[in-house]
């Protein structure tokens, strides 16, 4: 890869050896997927989950990680400032509420000293997957490194700004460097769409948006598809349309002519490119989504979720006035995941206290996924769930072996009252 002199001058350690290793590994990353050089980034979206998980970024190869390295991180890392905009992805708990979700002291703190060593960097601790709604907004052709598959494709599909799937490893380097590989998403030429999906029925609520995006990506995989015959999306349904393509695919960008800042036209979308498959979404295409989210649906529910992607203030709204008044059944749980700010924002305005006057709980900075499959918090039992979310019914399916039902929010509110389907 090409570098520039200050570039050079890191990786002969000049700024010491946790940039060094940081610039050491990019450039390994960039010269295996063809990156010509590096591009200045202004926004990082990252993970830190606890400081074992961290270390391992810039952990010892070729033996284990010990806690003499964590230690040696630590203080590497409380030196160092991000030079860029850098937010964090949901992490293993909600640090005030944490005995709610199962989680012990000792898991608790190794989060806390984790997240203590983030904001010496200067990182933004938001522990959210929708950055792109709340504390992290690039604008139109700004270079990002950002992880989280939901909130790459939103920010190249609806902002218009450029950032390839990045690992938690690479986002981290570039937030410490404020560069990232020039290749992929960065580059004008890779953003033209390549397949045509041709949406055959109404898409009319945001769980809608959710299916149709879960059945494009599964047939399509991989590529960049242009949505035709769509309205424009709430910021609801596009949150909601991002997470769901990326359950059954690999992408990081689509197009909707009129909606994605680069697609004024379909035509434009496509940039002279024919497209190589065509997609049709239909009833028949529709029903086949049904049938795989709701999974043996019927029968006593133990937990009705909202909240994957994070719910929106808007949304907290739309369940409080769901709730208003009603309450959910003994034995099911009510739990409803946010970020930080959203939460305090809902507090204030009365939608939690709503929320948990229904017998809900509003959790923050975590999810289902992360609490249990990446932290040592104990689960809850969830034979069965009700969601409204593609990815939450998907992935408890697979993660969990639960049975779900999958439904609107009204339909869900409903379930959690009677404590079954
Ligand atoms: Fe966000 Fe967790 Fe869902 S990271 S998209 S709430 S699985």
């Amino acid at each position: 890869m090409q570098l520039t002199s200050e570039q050079k001058r890191i990786l002969d350690g000049a700024e010491g050896p946790l940039l060094q290793e940081c610039m050491a590994s990019l450039i390994k990353c960039g010269e295996a997927l063809g990156a010509a050089d590096f591009v200045p980034v202004t926004s990082v979206h990252t993970s830190i989950l606890n400081l074992p998980y961290l270390a391992n970024c810039f952990g010892p190869r070729g033996r284990e990680l010990t806690e003499a390295d964590v230690r040696v991180l630590r203080e590497r890392l409380s030196k160092q400032r991000v030079p860029v905009r850098t937010t964090t992805n949901p992490g293993m708990m909600d640090l005030e509420q944490w005995r709610l979700t199962g989680s012990d002291d000792t898991a608790r703190q190794t989060v806390q000293e984790a997240l203590d060593t983030a904001r010496q960097c200067g990182i933004l601790t938001t522990f959210s997957c929708i950055p792109y709604l709340t504390d992290n907004i690039p604008a139109l052709g700004e270079h990002c490194a950002w992880a989280e598959t939901s909130a790459v494709m939103y920010a190249n599909s609806f902002l218009g700004a450029r950032t390839n799937r990045e690992s938690y490893e690479t986002s981290i380097y570039s937030a410490l460097l404020g560069i990232t590989p020039n290749y992929g998403m960065h580059l004008t030429e890779n953003r033209r769409g390549t397949d045509l999906v041709d949406v055959r029925v109404p898409v009319r609520t945001t769980r809608e948006w959710g299916m149709m995006g879960y059945y494009a990506g599964g047939v399509l995989g991989l590529g960049i598809p242009v949505f035709r015959n769509l309205t424009r999306p709430s910021m609801e349904d596009a949150k909601q349309f991002c997470s769901a393509i990326n359950v059954s695919a690999g992408m990081s960008m689509v197009h909707i002519a009129g909606v994605t800042p680069e697609a004024p036209t379909e035509e434009a979308a496509f940039g002279g490119n024919a497209p190589r498959r065509v997609c049709v979404y239909d009833e028949a295409a529709r029903r086949s989504v049904e049938e795989q989210l709701n999974r043996d649906p019927h029968g006593k529910v133990d937990m009705v979720y909202f909240g994957c992607p994070h719910a929106t203030l808007y949304e907290l709204k739309e369940l409080a006035r769901l709730l208003e008044g009603r309450h959910a059944a003994p034995d099911t749980k009510l739990w409803v995941m946010t970020t930080g700010s959203i939460k305090a924002a809902a507090d204030r305005l009365g939608y939690g206290d709503v929320i948990r006057a229904a017998g809900g709980e509003l959790i923050s900075d975590g999810c289902l996924n992360i609490f249990y499959n990446y932290g040592t918090a104990t689960r809850p039992k969830i034979d069965r769930i009700a969601t409204n979310s593609v990815k939450q019914s998907f992935s408890v399916q697979r993660a969990f072996g639960s049975k779900t039902v999958f439904a609107e929010p009204e339909i869900c509110v409903e379930i959690a009252v009677e404590g079954g389907y």
